[in-house]
């Protein structure tokens, strides 16, 4: 855990309410000391079994985010923002991570014998083996995308979601082993155009049932 954090942050309530997917970034750096506890930060994020299924690559090298530009349907943002995180999932990290992330239980003290390491270890290997490794890598992965990218508009940072982009390109191009899936690239910076006027949600009574599946949610005032 990190050992200070910063405090001139704006409030999450603030930030969900305000952010905006951003259409262009100026080219001003983000200082290293936010991006890192950013990152600290954003990895914190919780997954199944605690097994972390999710790999970044920072990407802030000129040349490298003109050809990530190329393989992202030449979305400008991507070369503007001077960082662009690659987010990728891996599907199978499971069969190797699963000791490692006994170990580290067991070094913070939240697993103290082995009998519970051992039914731990089994009833996640039970789990994954009967389930769909690519959709659960997923499912994880895009929780850690979104602590993300609201951490860093906390930070006073913008960001730019995308999908927009062939995984094929965007594998050969960084070197992402074939068995990874490349989830989503999140553009980070300031903005440096303005947002587009903001699209409105879905009512939450078109997305919110109470108790069963489409039964209305009244709220008693
Ligand atoms: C996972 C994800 C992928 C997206 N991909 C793109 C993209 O490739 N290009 C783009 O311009 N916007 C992209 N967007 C932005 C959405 O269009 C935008 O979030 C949505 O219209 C709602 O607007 P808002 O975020 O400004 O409220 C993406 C958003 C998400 C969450």
């Amino acid at each position: 855990m990190m050992e200070a954090l910063s405090t001139e942050v704006l409030p999450l309530n603030v930030i969900v309410a305000q952010r905006r997917a951003t259409q262009g970034f100026r080219s001003d750096p983000i200082p290293t000391h936010v991006l890192k506890e950013l990152l600290e930060l954003s990895l914190l994020a919780p997954s199944g079994y605690n097994l972390q299924p999710w790999r970044l690559i920072l990407v802030q090298d000129k040349d490298n985010k003109r050809r990530l530009r190329e393989a992202a349907m030449n979305q400008a943002k991507v070369e503007e923002a001077p960082v662009v995180i690659i987010v990728c999932a891996h599907p199978n990290s499971w069969t190797t991570d699963l000791d490692k992330m006994l170990a580290l239980s067991k070094a913070h003290g939240a697993i103290t014998d082995d009998d519970t390491a051992q039914s731990l270890k089994s009833s996640a290997e039970k789990y994954l083996s009967s389930i769909d490794n690519k959709l659960w890598a997923t499912k994880q992965t895009m929780i850690l995308f979104t602590q993300l990218m609201l951490l860093a508009e906390t930070y006073g940072l913008d960001t730019a979601p995308m999908e927009g982009f062939s995984e094929s390109k965007v594998k050969e191009l960084f070197s992402i082993p074939e068995d990874h899936l490349v989830l989503a690239l999140l553009a980070i910076g300031y903005a440096g155009k303005d947002d587009k006027p903001f699209a409105g949600r879905f009512d939450l009574s078109d997305l919110v049932s109470s108790e069963n599946f489409g039964q209305p949610l009244v709220f008693e005032e």
